[in-house]
């Protein structure tokens, strides 16, 4: 993917529909460029997390057409976009299923987008969501927003090339006045600090 020459995520008139009537998106077109990072705001039940599950085919557009690194989403599985699109959902239990945070965050690193350097996935992983002092806790002893980081951390150890975070920044510990701040975006992504 070259910077600047193309969107990496374009919808074209997007909608999304529920099976159960509700329609979540209608007529959305928006492009992400390469090396582009996108903050979405709206309030409760605007459509976000719909959204963010379009990016990654976990839904198909019902209306209008949804492109991810020139793929149509609604032509693939979503287990064939899962290597390029990394989504962290809004839910971090709805993610987690390991007993102890290294485990989960190793397993993002061993089931990514990159064949090598899968432990240095995991120790980027660890240290980007400062982790290191919980690695052997259970996630489900730790509190929302240490479960959180975990989930964040067990995408970003996957090194996928598109990250997508769902309500990173919620929850915040109020013990951990650290957790209050969103993480380090530009660092996520990869490549130099
Ligand atoms: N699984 C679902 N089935 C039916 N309706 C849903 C489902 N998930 C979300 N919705 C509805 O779709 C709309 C958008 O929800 P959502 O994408 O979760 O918004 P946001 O993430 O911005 O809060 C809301 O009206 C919500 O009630
Ligand atoms: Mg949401």
């Amino acid at each position: 993917m070259e910077r600047g020459v193309d969107s990496v995520i374009r919808l074209r008139d997007a909608g999304y529909t529920y099976p159960k009537g509700v329609e979540a998106i209608r007529g959305l077109n928006l492009d992400v460029a390469v090396g582009e990072v996108l903050f979405v705001l709206g309030h409760n039940g605007a459509g976000k997390s719909t959204m963010l599950r379009l990016f990654n085919g976990l839904l198909k557009p019902t209306t209008g057409t949804v492109t991810v690194d020139g793929t149509d989403t609604a032509k693939v599985r979503p287990a064939q976009l899962s290597q390029t699109v990394g989504l962290v959902f809004q839910n971090p239990d709805a993610q987690l299923f390991r007993d102890r945070v290294s485990e989960e965050v190793s397993f993002g690193a061993q089931h990514g987008a990159g064949t090598d350097g899968t432990t240095e996935g995991f120790e980027r992983a660890m240290t980007l969501l400062g982790l290191e002092s919980v690695a052997d806790r259970n996630p489900y002893e730790l509190s929302l927003s240490w479960r959180k980081r975990v989930a964040i951390a067990s995408v970003v150890a996957m090194g996928s090339p598109i990250l997508v975070l769902d309500e990173p920044t919620r929850n915040p510990c109020p013990h951990r006045p650290d957790h209050r701040q969103a993480p380090p975006w530009s660092r996520l992504r990869g490549g130099d600090p």
